[in-house]
């Protein structure tokens, strides 16, 4: 007998599974119909998707509450009026001097090793990291300009984009998320205080507010980091009096120009990382040298044998 011969069942499984079970509005499929049905094989996908979106949906937190970054947002250069390569950009005399010192620490055959160190100079002199800075140090360094840009777009430091005045970065790491209050609560007051969620700037050009992985002050959790300063041990409120005080000293002026800022560092008042709950453990001494260590010369006291 010829494979296939025989009785013909009266529906395949394809036809059991679209129109006995997924649709059964659909007629059944005839696999020897006419081309027209061939537009009804294609519409399985879709089938698919509407049966997918009426599954009830899992309940959980998205890791990220920021917007996302896709890669081609962090790799590709759109020119831009404010960040094309027909924009010039020079090194200041100051930076050119400090440029300078920077090379020295790199043997002259090795100096493109000093790229990241001039990226991170024409950043905070530009304000970010524009296509012109990048060729600038390619110039300085005699690098292929793209060996820059591979630099440049790998690292998340280097801002490709203008930011604002102050560069919020919020941890949300898993330490970060449950220490102290949590960083979820964190990014709720700062969203709440800025009015802008993760990854934009306000209006007035003073805030740009990203969220970013651990920072490594996992220990004084949660914490931010703003511009080359952490503030840590953060509490809705704290966060609020930081980035009102940094709004006042940005806007004030007259009298109200010496606007204090609070000092960098835990916002609760312990030292540095110290235990939060204060001296637990060696909270006596346990080893005194004056008492446990041989005292200078004492073998020479000793009788000789
Ligand atoms: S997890 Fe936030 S600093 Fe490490």
């Amino acid at each position: 007998m010829r494979i296939g011969s025989g009785p013909t069942p009266s529906k395949t499984p394809r036809q059991l599974d679209f129109s006995s079970n997924l649709q059964p509005h659909l007629p059944p499929i005839d696999p020897h119909s006419s081309p027209a049905m061939a537009s009804k094989l294609f519409s399985v996908p879709r089938v698919g998707r509407q049966l997918a979106h009426q599954l009830p949906k899992p309940q959980y937190r998205a890791f990220s509450a920021g917007s996302q970054r896709f890669s081609d947002s962090l790799s590709v250069h759109r020119n831009k009026p404010n960040n094309n390569p027909t924009l010039p950009f020079k090194f200041s005399e100051q930076n050119l001097t400090l440029a300078d010192e920077i090379l020295k620490r790199y043997p002259p055959q090795y100096k493109k090793a000093a790229v990241m160190p001039l990226l991170d100079l024409g950043q905070r002199q530009h304000g970010f990291t524009s296509i012109s800075v990048m060729n600038e140090v390619a110039r300085m360094l005699e690098m292929p300009p793209m060996r820059v840009y591979e630099v440049a777009t790998f690292y998340t430091m280097y801002n490709r984009e203008p930011v604002g005045k102050y560069f919020v970065q919020i941890c949300t790491t898993t330490p970060c998320q449950l220490g102290g209050c949590g960083s979820t609560a964190i990014v709720k007051a700062i969203t709440e205080h800025l009015g802008i969620t993760p990854g934009h700037t306000t209006e007035d050009g003073l805030f740009t507010y990203i969220e970013v992985e651990c920072l490594g002050a996992c220990v004084n959790a949660p914490m931010v980091q703003i511009n080359d300063d952490y503030y840590e041990d953060l509490t809705p409120e704290s966060i609020k009096t930081i980035l009102t005080a940094l709004k006042d000293a940005a806007t004030a002026t007259g009298a109200g120009a010496g606007t204090k800022i609070p000092a960098p560092g835990p916002a609760s008042g312990r030292d540095t990382c110290e235990n939060s709950a204060g001296l637990t453990n060696l909270t006596e001494v346990v080893w005194n040298p004056e008492t446990m260590m041989r005292k200078d010369n004492a073998l020479d006291a000793a009788p000789k044998q």
